[in-house]
């Protein structure tokens, strides 16, 4: 089917909500704020709409994508939940947790969208839009976040609007994500708990319900998440991190009391400095060609602060 790409941001009433699940039934895309990002959806079962995602994004077909489902029911139809990945599920869902389960024999998420792994990457998005358009289709969607591949991910409708409305079909407004950091990934199939992308969600509060959280060391050549690539969520600005202030005209991006271009965090606190990351990389490369980045803990939320900043800073 030709589509005259040229998606508009829409507030999610009701009818507009309608008509998204029309445009994702007929194989279109649809972007949808989640608490973590915003995500760009497609009908996880229809693959072409899938082979249509990955070339919106310039996305590589061996990187798989996260399934998104209304609630755990809907879960168990795609995934089987071992006990532990279970309480994981009831604990934190809906919530910014991905639980990597094995494929069940049922399951309808494309083979593309998995990029032919027998395991699946699975969530349930707490934003109330998400939630809404999940229960509307009542299917899973797939989304990964919805920029280009490789570059920041949006937190705002406006953000999407800017990278990617020539290629999509529609936009939700769901405002500012309150996260503003992508979901922990946590491999759920083994006796321990693997920790594949650091996220919203602080590593600490997943070893309450299940201790012995491992941190495999990413081997590039067969990355756990193939998506952990080393150069990622990168500005076209450099980035200098660790940087006690700025030197010949760089933006200083600032933690703590502190004189900054922009700061992630005044009072300190790394939920603030997650949900304002990637908009603030946005507004200073916008007009900088260089941003040094203040030193940022590395505990809680930190080491997924610390993640995304190590990939953006990574030369091309
Ligand atoms: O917060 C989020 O997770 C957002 C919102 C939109 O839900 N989505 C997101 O999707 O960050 P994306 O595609 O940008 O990142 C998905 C990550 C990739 O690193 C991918 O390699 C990994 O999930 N992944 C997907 N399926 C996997 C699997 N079966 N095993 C291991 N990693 C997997
Ligand atoms: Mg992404």
């Amino acid at each position: 089917m030709a589509r005259a790409m040229n998606a508009s941001i829409v507030s999610p009433t009701p009818a507009r909500i309608a008509d998204a699940v029309n445009l994702l039934r007929s194989g279109g895309l649809v972007a949808m704020p989640t608490e973590t990002v915003y995500g760009l959806a497609a009908n996880a079962a229809d693959g072409e709409a899938v082979a249509r995602l990955y070339a919106a994004k310039g996305r590589p077909s061996f990187n798989p994508l996260i399934a998104h489902v209304a609630n755990l029911e809907m879960a168990k139809t795609q995934g089987v939940f071992s006990e532990r990945a279970l309480a994981l599920a009831n604990a934190f869902w809906p919530g910014p947790l991905t639980l990597v389960v094995d494929l069940a024999p049922d399951a309808t998420v494309s083979e593309l969208a998995r990029a032919g792994l027998p395991s699946l990457a699975i969530r349930t998005p707490a934003h109330p839009v998400a939630q809404a358009l999940l229960t509307a289709f009542g299917a899973p969607l797939v989304a990964p976040s919805a920029n280009p591949s490789g570059q920041i991910s949006p937190t705002t409708a406006q953000h999407v609007a800017a990278d990617m409305a020539d290629r999509i079909d529609l936009i939700l407004d769901g405002g500012a994500c309150s996260a503003g950091m992508e979901s922990t990934i946590i491999d759920a199939r083994g006796e321990c708990p693997a920790l594949l992308r650091p996220g919203s969600l602080d590593p600490a509060d997943i070893e309450r319900h299940w201790p012995n959280l491992t941190r495999p060391a990413l081997d590039h050549t067969a990355p756990q998440s193939p998506g952990q690539l080393l150069r990622h969520y990168a500005p076209q600005a450099r980035l200098r991190l660790n940087a006690s202030g700025s030197i010949d005209g760089e933006a200083y991006l600032g933690f703590g009391d502190q004189a900054a271009t922009l700061n992630l965090s005044p009072s300190g606190d790394l939920t603030e400095a997650a949900a304002n990351l990637f908009a603030m990389l946005r507004a200073l490369d916008k007009n900088h060609d260089r941003i040094a980045v203040a030193p940022i803990p590395t505990q809680g939320l930190g080491e997924a602060i610390n993640d995304r900043l190590t990939r953006a800073a990574k030369p091309e």
